[in-house]
């Protein structure tokens, strides 16, 4: 059995802001089911406090001086599961309105270093039971760039736990000028472009990449495509280099979360049997959406990060050409201005066929899920995703650029795939309008097929897209760890 300290920025429902927050809500929980003890370790934001209040017991279970400032660490559990989560309640940083990252202008916090930099020392010290807990991990399990300082930092401990890094997205790296390295007091040991250094900056992501007994990312097919220049945002050759350490664990997803037999959030439930009820779901969307009540129109939905990564110029580019067809189209999001401006022009020009909503919410997330036939995933890059399996387990067909976990995860419709019964999806392969212009009239088609239609949701209905599979996977990867887990840092160059 495993003991594991799982080092996140979010964990949902405590925090979300996107896929990460849904991989930690319930990776652990997966965990304990294969009898093994994760406990999350994640910052105390405002809005993370007050639901953890509101859903039960929070109280303080350690006290301990970091660098200059007092920390207490809060014990709750993750709600609507057994998982221990310790929160890392250092007001000054993340007692704050809004999002974990980003200030309410949409800038990076200034302070996010600082912050994260905290919060990896904090990891630190639990991790060699030195606050009083009397506990310690077996491995460490750290998730992108905000824990990325944990692993170099553990590795100047005498006798430290096995570590294990998650690359969720290379693009993010947590990059800071040199002076931010000496303003943290960071060991002189560690500013080497064998250590932290980044072309002159520090960068975060390195202590996960350089320091980890074992890299993941997750899914296979990202794991390999990071390891070339176009996807490995300036990283390739260090990923290169670790090769050996690094492997790809397909996410799975919350089954319960993500049910259509159960969601609350639904007007109308419905499962593989009674498909037809899906479609009650996408006439209530229709109205409250005010598009057109058509129920013979095929309705595409997108939901996500509205930034470079998710394809959003590649819908842009189509749209001309989308809003002279029969269909619909229902998006929900935020990210970059131009892209929320763009999107909302649109809509605001065919408000009976393009319906816009810029901001974050989970329930109507869900029900976009269930109303749409189609889902649209043109990503430049997708290290997993999850929309597309959330998606499957709906009945709703992703339409997705063949990327990362995109293209390990949906099926292509072809005559063959049809008839053998792997079709699950349609995928393109060149990143522009056109292709994924292409690809929407192929569903297009294939949907006036009622039957073969059909055929298709039902394919990917029965994908099992759990975490069983993937959860055995991190339990091989820990013992890896384990096994791999050295004293001192990796010789590089
Ligand atoms: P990423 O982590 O790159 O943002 P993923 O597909 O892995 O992409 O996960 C995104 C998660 O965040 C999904 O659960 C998705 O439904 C959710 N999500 C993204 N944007 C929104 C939004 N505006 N409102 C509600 N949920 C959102
Ligand atoms: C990242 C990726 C996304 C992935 C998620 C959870 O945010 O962009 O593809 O599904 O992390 O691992």
């Amino acid at each position: 059995m495993e003991t594991v300290l799982f080092v996140t920025s979010e964990a949902y429902p405590l925090a979300k802001t996107g896929g990460l927050g849904d991989v930690s809500g319930s990776l652990p929980r997966a965990l304990h089911s294969l009898g093994h003890e994760a406990r999350i370790l994640m910052p105390a934001y405002r809005d993370t406090l007050e639901r953890a209040e509101a859903h039960g017991k929070v109280r303080e279970v350690a006290g301990f001086d970091i660098m200059q400032g007092r920390v207490r660490l809060l014990e709750t559990v993750l709600p609507g599961t057994r998982v221990k989560v310790w929160l890392v309640d250092y007001p000054a940083f993340f007692d704050r309105a809004g999002n974990p990252y980003l200030a309410p202008d949409g800038q990076l916090w200034h302070d996010n270093a600082d912050r994260f930099h905290l919060f990896a020392r904090t990891a630190v010290e639990i991790a060699c039971d030195r606050v009083g807990l009397n506990w310690q991990p077996t491995v460490v399990h750290c998730n992108d760039w905000q824990a990325g300082l944990v692993p170099a930092l553990l590795s100047l401990e005498p006798t430290p736990p096995a570590t294990v890094f998650t690359i969720h997205n290379i693009a993010y790296q947590g990059l800071f000028p040199y002076e931010t390295f000496v303003a943290l007091g960071l060991p002189d040991a560690l500013w080497s472009h064998h250590a932290l250094e980044f072309h002159g900056h520090l960068s975060f992501i390195k202590g996960g990449l350089v320091y980890a007994d074992r890299i993941n990312t997750v899914s296979p097919g990202y794991a390999q495509e990071i390891q070339t220049p176009l996807f490995g945002y300036g990283l390739d050759g260090l990923l290169q280099f670790r090769t050996k350490r690094l492997s790809g664990i397909l996410n799975g997803i919350d089954t319960r979360e993500w049910n259509p037999g159960t969601d609350p959030h639904l007007i109308q439930n419905y499962n593989s049997r009674k498909l037809d009820d899906k479609q009650v779901n996408k006439l209530d969307l229709q109205k409250g959406m005010q598009l057109s009540h058509v129920a013979e129109l095929p309705l595409f939905g997108f939901i996500g990060r509205l930034v470079e990564q998710k394809g959003i110029d590649l819908i842009l580019d189509a749209m001309p050409q989308l809003v002279e067809m029969p269909m619909q189209l229902v998006m929900l999001g935020t990210g970059e201005a131009r892209f929320e401006q763009e999107l909302s022009d649109w809509s605001e020009r065919y408000p009976d066929r393009v319906s816009v909503t810029v901001g974050y919410d989970e329930k109507l997330a869900h029900r976009i899920e269930a109303s749409a036939d189609m889902f649209l995933m043109p990503s430049k890059f997708e290290p997993c995703g999850l929309n597309q399996m959330y998606s499957l387990r709906y009945g709703t067909v992703p339409v997705v650029r063949r990327v990362g976990g995109l293209a390990d995860t949906v099926t292509d419709t072809t005559t063959e795939t049809l008839a053998d019964g792997t079709a699950t999806g349609f995928t393109f392969e060149s990143s522009d309008g056109e292709a994924l212009l292409a690809t929407i009239r192929r569903g297009a088609e294939l949907y006036a097929d009622r039957t073969a239609w059909r055929k298709l949701q039902i394919n990917g209905m029965r994908c099992d897209h759990s975490w069983r599979r993937s959860a055995a996977g991190y339990q091989a990867l820990y013992e890896q760890a384990r096994r791999d887990s050295t004293p001192s840092p990796e010789v590089l160059g």
